[in-house]
């Protein structure tokens, strides 16, 4: 076998056995596979695309090319949860631990943000003492003993989709389904857990900008999970707005508590119990709407809270925080963006919030960057909302001030203001399963 040859036979449409694919992934990790040749490949793939035998075996070849965690000590179904990446995008920190007071144990590795989306790891870092690099058995003695631990992922989980994932990323082919779901599942199925839940984002803040292209991609990674044994549900969601209205990652570990205290934005409120219902749904906790009134009770009881509290504390964080008995502290510096007119918001360019955030310190554009926990923006008004000219439309945080300009301007240009109202729509808009899609017309 050699890589000329592969590149060729993609490059005319042709499907790759498994072997071949199982070939490339270990011979690039090894390093005997140049760069050039895999980004050959890679073109060949965005240009061609993948059947789905193939995408489920690249899935498998890439989760199988470094560790594969072992959740068999922890007793019942783990199920998993994933975001496709948002704007705002806080739901992690509010749905595992209403799923794990439900009897569910959740032991979840997330990432860190980059370019315009925020990453948990980032948001969890922002409570004061808080460590996300948890050794394995301590990942899973904290959830044998409190149902929930969020960690990040070990070094060496799906090296094939870190060393491809980089070259993606500079050679424009990101942007492939085949390749897109395959890198997503096969962190998730190195992850351990028995089910999966996805939340597919769509809209003006998502990779996905359509409906129909965001449930094309839920269903190849749905198929993917089926393919590996592991059910998986997907729900295709609104990011045509900021989820909620803070972004940065302290404001958002804020207004996570704030929903876990059953206060918060309803959008963010709406879909966390959503998502969490179908977690405890592929446990076995009952019907959906059975589920979705144990996840309510989780927040209402305030054991979500407390559970998070004691996650926290578990993690080495100040649980005071969670418990509001200390209150975060905020950027030294603020700008509050104004309308320029009167109307509706019409429409929110929802990507440029993410990187307004980003440029004021919240994101990262490379690895190794540092973040600013506090940075951050607070709207005062979202998708649908009356404005009257010079009311505040966002509030920007900041310590340094370096990019703030352009920070502002993107801010300003972000929000469209216009005299109809915005039509805004449920934040679930598709549920798919290995069975079918169903379309979702409400919230309610
Ligand atoms: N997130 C991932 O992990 N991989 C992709 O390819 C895109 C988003």
């Amino acid at each position: 076998m050699n890589m000329i040859d592969l590149i060729n036979k993609k490059q005319h449409g042709k499907s790759l056995t498994r072997d071949e694919i199982r070939y490339f992934i270990s011979e690039y990790v090894a390093g005997s596979i140049p760069d050039y040749q895999a980004a050959a490949f890679l073109m060949a793939i965005w240009f061609t695309g993948m059947t789905s035998q193939e995408t489920g075996e690249l899935t498998l070849a890439m989760a199988e090319s470094g560790d594969q965690i072992d959740l068999s000590e922890i007793p019942g179904i783990k199920v998993d949860k994933h975001s496709t990446g948002g704007v705002g995008d806080k739901t992690t920190m509010i749905v595992a631990p209403m799923v794990a007071v439900c009897g569910v144990p959740v032991a979840k590795m997330s990432g860190r943000g980059l370019g315009h989306t925020g990453g948990t790891i980032d948001k969890l870092e922002a409570i004061p003492g808080l460590s996300t690099e948890l050794e394995i058995d301590q990942f899973i003695s904290q959830v044998r003993e409190i149902n929930l631990a969020l960690a990040g992922q070990t070094a060496n989980l799906a090296p094939a989709d870190k060393k491809l994932y980089a070259l993606r990323d500079v050679t424009s082919t990101v942007d492939q389904v085949a390749l897109i779901a395959s890198s997503i599942m096969s962190k998730k199925l190195a992850s351990g857990a028995d089910k999966i839940v996805l939340d597919v984002k769509t809209g003006s803040g998502a990779f996905m900008k359509t409906v129909d292209e965001a449930i094309a991609l839920a269903q190849i990674m749905v198929n993917i999970g089926e393919h590996a044994g592991r059910e998986t549900v997907a729900l295709v969601t609104d990011m045509d707005r900021p989820l909620g209205m803070m972004i940065g990652n302290s404001l958002e570990v804020e207004e996570s508590l704030q929903v876990l205290r059953g206060e918060g934005p309803a959008d963010l409120a709406v879909l966390c119990r959503q998502l969490a219902a179908n977690m405890l749904y592929l446990a076995g906790r009952g019907s959906l709407e059975q589920c979705g009134q144990l996840a309510e009770e989780a927040v209402n009881s305030g054991r979500a809270l407390e559970t998070f509290a004691l996650m926290v504390a578990a993690q080495g964080g100040d649980a005071a925080y969670i418990r509001g008995e200390k209150t975060f502290d905020r950027a030294s510096q603020s700008y509050t963006v104004v309308a320029a007119s009167s109307g509706f918001v019409h429409f929110i360019e929802t990507d440029d919030i993410g990187r307004a955030a980003g440029l004021l310190g919240a994101g990262r554009s490379r690895k190794e960057d540092a973040i600013d926990p506090l940075a951050g923006i607070i709207l005062h008004k979202t998708l649908g909302d009356r404005v009257t000219e010079g009311e505040p439309l966002v509030t920007l945080y900041y310590n340094q001030d370096e990019q703030l300009r352009e920070a502002v301007e993107r801010t300003e240009g972000a929000f469209v203001i216009a005299d109809e109202k915005a039509k805004v729509r449920p934040m679930v808009l598709a549920r798919v399963t290995a069975e079918g899609v169903e379309m979702t017309c409400s919230d309610l």
